[in-house]
């Protein structure tokens, strides 16, 4: 379906082009004083100066050539805006046809193949608060791309290649000396791993305590690195074994949060390219020598900013987290060749990936037509300012924050009386998602934010339990409506809008498509939040003021329940494209 707002700018284009003006000028927008008129257009100001006429004469003469038909009324007012307000008849008609249809959104001009880098864990570590963000963003990016048209695919991107290995190792083996994976001789090693899961997170942080302060341990670690990545069978082993046990904690963790990847593809995915990556670095000549390192300069006249030269392998020939991703862009390019790759990761890496994208554009290994982009986010921190901890001071695993988020909601739920005993286990775990996901994507993305359990766990407000609440309460209204009304509401007819309310619950949902295709192009799904904030806000404001089931007449009741089912549709859609459901009762 054509957006409400592009037939008002056709329309009045068309007005503009009738009264012997270029029709461009007839483009509408939401009006900027919502207490004069819906929309605007400013068009007549701007066409003042090309025909050398007084702005307000062309707004009248625009205003005659506005036909009978058309789906507005206007006025001009000085000093030459045209004021637009929806005529209430095209409006039930417009939301008719939406009602029937179902909303939908436009799909963009030019389908692209999209790669988004997201999630982006390291194993053996476990999940903390710091991955949160790019869970959530990622995958509500990933659904809003999708529903745009474009073919998208998610890549948690696992960093299982680095120093965080070699430290498992090292302090495995001087636990476990006696292990197969130790033993030069061994050629067979055993089916099961050697650790649970919660092992082998004790583990980590124990040996990256102890390479703090131990220059030997430290050394070992770097040693069981450089072993592992040079190919040690015993070593690979135990990778394998390690990568097993935490990839199915890590599928489990990003199941609770709703997170899906399409591609688990990880660091070490990408070694097999670097060798490819560092001739080619050095044929075209833009790699060279500089203290027993290999790097590459990436400055330009333009910036502003110091850049340092990108480090490619280090003196000891060992290859960086740079190295790895200019890799990972080879083999995405060669594997998918895809238009876009976003990077949806902490926006301190910034430097990092400036200085990636530069790489791999000088020694041309993406296309030129391939866009690279970095969509960094910013820190959550807590109500104190600083990045969010544990109320003893320590790291915050990510499945105790969601415990005790839940614990909230259920302690919430059990006072209602309106959701089941055996109900209100899930019940309180959606809520809780939403209560988490909303609190981060109602933010601008690249700020940092306040992560307050207290106000994101409210049923009022902005926030995602209130989001809930309202789509719940649209549900329970439609229950209960009788066996006729629902009969009529297969094929149902919209009235004009009988109060203000009404009126401005309708036009807030004639913008959805617009604003999922603004949410696409800007990579903002806080746009999708302060929509639906507002048209919760339309439906309550609406269903306050008026009496929807006992309304008499059955014509007005039905459209009604239309309007607000319609309603009840399009916030489902969009907190699916933000990646969290509703229950039935809450
Ligand atoms: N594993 C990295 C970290 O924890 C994030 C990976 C982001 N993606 C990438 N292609 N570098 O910081």
């Amino acid at each position: 379906m054509k957006q409400l707002m592009q037939i008002l700018s056709e329309q009045l284009s068309a007005a503009f082009a009738a009264a012997g003006y270029a029709a461009e000028y007839g483009q509408v927008r939401v009006s900027d004083r919502p207490d004069l008129c819906e929309y605007q257009c400013n068009g007549a100001m701007a066409a003042a100066k090309a025909y050398h006429k007084a702005p307000f004469v062309i707004a009248e003469d625009v205003l005659k050539c506005v036909g009978e038909d058309a789906a507005f009324t206007a006025s001009a007012v000085k000093p030459g805006f045209l004021n637009l307000d929806v005529k209430p008849a095209y409006l039930a008609s417009y939301l008719s046809r939406m009602a029937y249809e179902g909303a939908s959104v436009p799909a963009d001009e030019q389908k692209k193949k999209i790669i988004i880098d997201y999630g982006g864990p390291n194993v053996a570590k476990p999940l903390h608060v710091g991955h949160l963000r790019s869970a959530v963003i990622g995958e509500s990016l990933k659904r809003i791309l999708r529903a745009v048209g474009h073919e998208v695919y998610g890549d948690i991107h696992l960093g299982d290649w680095g120093l965080q290995i070699g430290l498992v190792i090292t302090e495995l083996r001087a636990r476990h000396p006696e292990l197969p994976y130790f033993d030069e001789q061994a050629d067979s090693y055993p089916e099961e791993a050697p650790f649970t899961v919660s092992e082998l997170e004790e583990v980590y942080p124990c040996a990256s305590e102890k390479s703090k302060t131990d220059e030997a341990y430290r050394e070992e670690a770097l040693k069981a690195t450089f072993d592992l990545q040079s190919g040690k069978p015993g070593y690979r082993a135990l990778w394998q074994k390690i990568l097993e046990v935490s990839v199915a904690d890590l599928k489990r963790n990003y199941e609770r949060l709703d997170v899906h990847f399409d591609l688990w593809k990880s660091e070490s995915d990408a070694q097999a390219y670097i060798p490819g990556v560092i001739e080619t670095l050095k044929e075209k000549g833009l790699a060279r020598e500089d203290q027993g390192a290999l790097v590459v300069d990436v400055t330009e006249e333009t910036d502003k900013k110091e850049m340092p030269p990108c480090i490619i392998l280090k003196s000891d020939g060992a290859s960086l987290y740079s190295t790895t991703d200019i890799a990972t862009i080879v083999e995405r390019m060669k594997l998918f060749a895809p238009d876009e790759i976003i990077y949806v990761v902490d926006k301190r890496q910034a430097m990092h990936f400036e200085q990636v994208f530069r790489v791999v554009r000088k020694a041309d290994m993406v296309a030129p037509e391939t866009k690279l982009f970095f969509a960094g986010f910013g820190t959550m921190n807590g109500r104190d300012g600083k990045p969010f901890k544990t109320r003893e001071g320590g790291v915050m695993r990510l499945e105790r924050l969601l415990d005790e988020i839940e614990e909230t909601m259920t302690g919430k739920i059990a006072e209602n009386r309106n959701v089941r005993a055996s109900d209100a286990a899930d019940t309180a775990r959606q809520v809780a998602l939403a209560a988490v996901k909303y609190g981060d994507l109602s933010n601008q993305a690249i700020k940092d934010y306040i992560f307050d359990p207290e106000k994101f766990t409210s049923f009022e407000g902005n926030t995602g339990p209130y989001i809930l609440y309202t789509l719940v309460r649209i549900k329970s209204i439609l229950e209960k409506c009788g066996e006729e009304d629902k009969k009529a509401l297969l094929a149902p007819q919209l009235l004009p809008p009988a109060g203000e309310e009404e009126k401005a619950l309708m036009l807030s949902l004639t913008d959805f498509g617009q604003v999922v295709s603004d949410a696409a192009h800007e990579l903002a799904p806080h746009r999708i939040c302060a929509y639906i904030y507002r048209v919760s806000n339309e439906c309550n404001r609406f269903y306050h003021g008026t009496k929807i089931l006992s309304e008499e007449d059955a014509s007005r009741r039905v459209s009604y329940l239309a309007l607000i089912r319609l309603a009840g549709q399009i916030l489902e859609k969009c907190i699916d494209l933000l990646g969290f459901t509703a229950p039935e009762h809450m």
